[in-house]
């Protein structure tokens, strides 16, 4: 095995915040190793393209604290041919580069695995994605970000809620997996949580808006998992309209605001650890694996493992929030 001399760096798919963080800790790593390190720009597409630029340390200068992604990100459609990604070996090579760090989330590790399996290709992964939907790490880079921002926006929600009397139906991202709407749920002190993870029974719900809940509350706050198979905010919000209808209700869809913003402490740590480890993983032969932190401990996890194997949400944790919010 020759040894790794030049490497590459993408960020690929949804953005989110600490990826700066994380490509700055892979450039400073591998110049202290000696390697060349080279930028890639949006993902697969740029491999595809050749948008393929050296950096240097001073090219991560003042970013550990910005939100998005310095490289920019796309989601490639090309790279999911062949054609694609031939050409995108012929830019490696074009490049010299002989591994590569992959920024992102399950359809990046997809297109790796097929990559390494079809080029013999050594690449290494660092989950980046708020949705924190892939096994192998407690965290993904962005999730603790994302559930902050959530909270900061349901706190300011309560405030009207209360004052009008209401009930508010918050949508926040997450598209298989109800990681983000459990988590930030529990921090604002929601009266219920719906998450894709667990069934929504309409009626139950309904029920529970009619009698229970009024007894002790006349405001409140229901965050919907955008991937809740009941449908979107707007959709439950409208059901529950149609069956309890004295209540006033709100929808508000945090969006792409939950993507953005300055990464919190716990972040930035995060990608700086992760983005240090997957180089020297690299160096020491791991490849076709995601790296991640489990209970504090570096975790390599093959990317088939840790895009198919789900993360179990915690059941307990969503019967703590019921409870909690009686
Ligand atoms: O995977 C991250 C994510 O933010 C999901 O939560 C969301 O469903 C999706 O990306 C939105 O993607 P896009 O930015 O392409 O609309």
């Amino acid at each position: 095995m020759t040894r790794i001399q030049k490497i590459g760096v993408m960020t690929s798919g949804g953005d989110s915040p600490g990826m700066n963080a994380a490509i700055r800790a892979v450039v400073r790593t591998a110049i202290f190793n000696g390697l060349d390190v080279y930028g890639i720009y949006r993902g697969y597409e740029g491999l595809i393209d050749g948008q393929v630029e050296q950096m240097f340390s001073h090219s991560v200068s003042n970013i550990i604290q910005r939100g998005g992604t310095i490289l920019k990100t796309a989601r490639s459609k090309r790279f999911v041919e062949y054609e694609g990604r031939l050409k995108a070996y012929q830019t490696l090579m074009e490049f010299k580069i002989d591994a590569l760090v992959a920024i992102g989330g399950n359809g990046t590790f997809t297109g790796a695995s097929i990559f390494d399996k079809e080029f013999n290709f050594p690449i290494v992964g660092l989950p980046g994605t708020i949705d924190n939907d892939l096994y192998g790490t407690d965290s993904t880079i962005g999730y603790d970000t994302a559930i902050n921002t959530v909270v900061g926006a349901a706190d300011k929600i309560r405030d009207t809620a209360t004052s009008h009397d209401r009930l508010f139906f918050i949508e926040v991202m997450g598209r298989d997996a109800g990681f983000i709407a459990l988590r930030s749920g529990i921090a604002c002190g929601a009266e219920f949580i719906l998450v894709p993870e667990t069934t929504t029974y309409v009626d139950n719900l309904a029920r529970l808006l009619r009698h229970d809940w009024r007894k002790n509350k006349t405001s409140g706050i229901v965050i919907v998992a955008e991937g809740d198979e009941m449908g979107g905010a707007f959709e439950v919000a409208k059901k529950m309209k149609e069956k309890v209808p004295e209540l006033d209700t709100r929808v508000t869809i945090l969006g792409h605001v939950q993507r953005g913003g300055s990464p919190s402490a716990f972040d930035r740590v995060l990608a700086s650890s992760l983005g240090y480890q997957s180089v020297r993983g690299l160096l020491d032969g791991e490849r076709g694996e995601m790296v991640g932190i489990i209970d504090n401990k570096v975790v390599y996890t093959p990317f088939d493992k840790a895009i198919k194997h789900t993360k179990d949400l915690n059941k307990e944790m969503l019967e703590m929030s019921r409870i909690l919010a009686l």
